[in-house]
């Protein structure tokens, strides 16, 4: 017997489709509260390990948010405020949802309330939030919005204390997270990249000779979704695959470059993406303030570095030793090094 019933695989068909095909932005989609239901089990779960993995990457950089108001922009079911909160629950005084969809700022709005009775928790149209002072959520946003549309919505960032932007790791969503969110805000000069950028430099992935790359990263998918009837059917019947999880982010953090700096982040690299396996090495495609390199990895130059990189399963940030295009010893920020 299904899990899902056929209306309700539909629906979800329609949303994928929607979300796909970059057209989601023409009009509200959101129809009844049963569809920000159906959405908030099955998409915005997902979405949830992303902003998992961002926010638990933060803390292991040794950041915090530098705000007590909380902003979750075009919120939808309201995902990413929730996870924020559940990772930083002392941090915040205030949350605020907006969604050019009142349906969705109701949904995610009741949602909070019932969480979170002991905060000031309000919902309002996106021209009437504040985000001043605020860390500013943003996730699955981008697709939606028109060029002027983003420039519109950016102007309102700028006035934010942070902002954490998840999106699908697409290469366009990631390219234009990097050329038409980070870089403009970076190069006004007000903001600092804090992740996944190991430097406030204009990113080198939009150089020409990086063109095929894009800035992504992969989420772990709870190991018990895999036994679950419920995900194995959506992911057969709606065409998920469940077993990846790409994404891409950026964090950006108001004042200049150093001035809240993250200790001993300098030298740093990013992995970026995964590694690639040859015999006895890998490639490594890292990003860096002197750019981004694609180094070879010996399994006995580094041999814990090199399954650490196999499994992918921690923070690949590295400050590597290099010689010619070899990484020859490795130290993984906040571990020990290896020889
Ligand atoms: C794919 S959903 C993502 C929802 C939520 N942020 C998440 O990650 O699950 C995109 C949301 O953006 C909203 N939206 C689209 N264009 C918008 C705009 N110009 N201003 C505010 N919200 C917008 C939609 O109504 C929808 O709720």
């Amino acid at each position: 017997m299904s899990h899902w019933t056929k209306d309700e695989i539909k629906t979800l068909n329609l949303m994928r489709e929607r979300f796909l095909a970059g057209n989601a932005g023409t009009a509200d989609y959101w129809n009844s509260d049963a569809d920000l239901v159906l959405y908030e089990r099955t998409f915005a779960q997902r979405i949830g390990w992303k902003w998992d993995a961002v926010l638990s990457e933060l803390t292991l950089r040794g950041w915090s948010p530098p705000a007590v108001k909380l902003v979750d922009w075009a919120c939808g079911s309201g995902i990413a405020g929730r996870r924020t909160l559940e990772h930083w629950p002392e941090a915040f005084a205030s949350v605020t949802v907006t969604d050019r969809s009142y349906k969705a700022r109701n949904f995610a709005v009741s949602r909070l309330r019932e969480k979170r009775g002991d905060l000031v928790v309000e919902a309002g149209a996106p021209e009437q939030v504040d985000c001043e002072g605020a860390l500013v959520l943003v996730s699955h946003l981008l697709t939606e919005l028109s060029e002027g549309e983003l420039r519109g919505v950016l102007e309102r960032l700028n006035a934010a204390a942070a902002v954490i932007w998840v999106e699908s790791a697409t290469r366009d969503n990631a390219r234009r997270l990097m050329s038409a969110v980070r870089d403009p805000l970076v190069a006004g000069g007000d903001w600092r990249a804090v992740a996944p950028c190991t430097h406030s430099g204009s990113c080198p992935l939009q150089q020409v000779e990086h063109e095929r790359h894009w800035c992504h990263h992969f989420a772990r998918v709870p190991s018990e979704v895999h036994q679950e009837e419920g995900w194995r059917d959506f992911s057969e019947r709606v065409g998920v695959d469940l077993r990846v999880l790409p994404y891409t982010f950026v964090v950006l953090e108001r004042g200049t470059a150093g001035s809240r700096a993250v200790e001993g982040e300098d030298g740093l690299s990013r992995v970026l993406g995964t590694a690639r396996e040859f015999k006895g090495f890998l490639k490594v495609l890292s990003c860096a303030k002197e750019g981004v390199t694609d180094w070879t990895l010996q399994k006995r130059d580094a041999p814990e570095t090199f399954k650490a990189l196999r499994k992918w399963g921690e923070l690949p940030l590295y400050r590597f030793e290099t010689q010619g295009d070899r990484v020859v010893k490795a130290e993984r920020s906040g571990a020990k090094d290896e020889s």
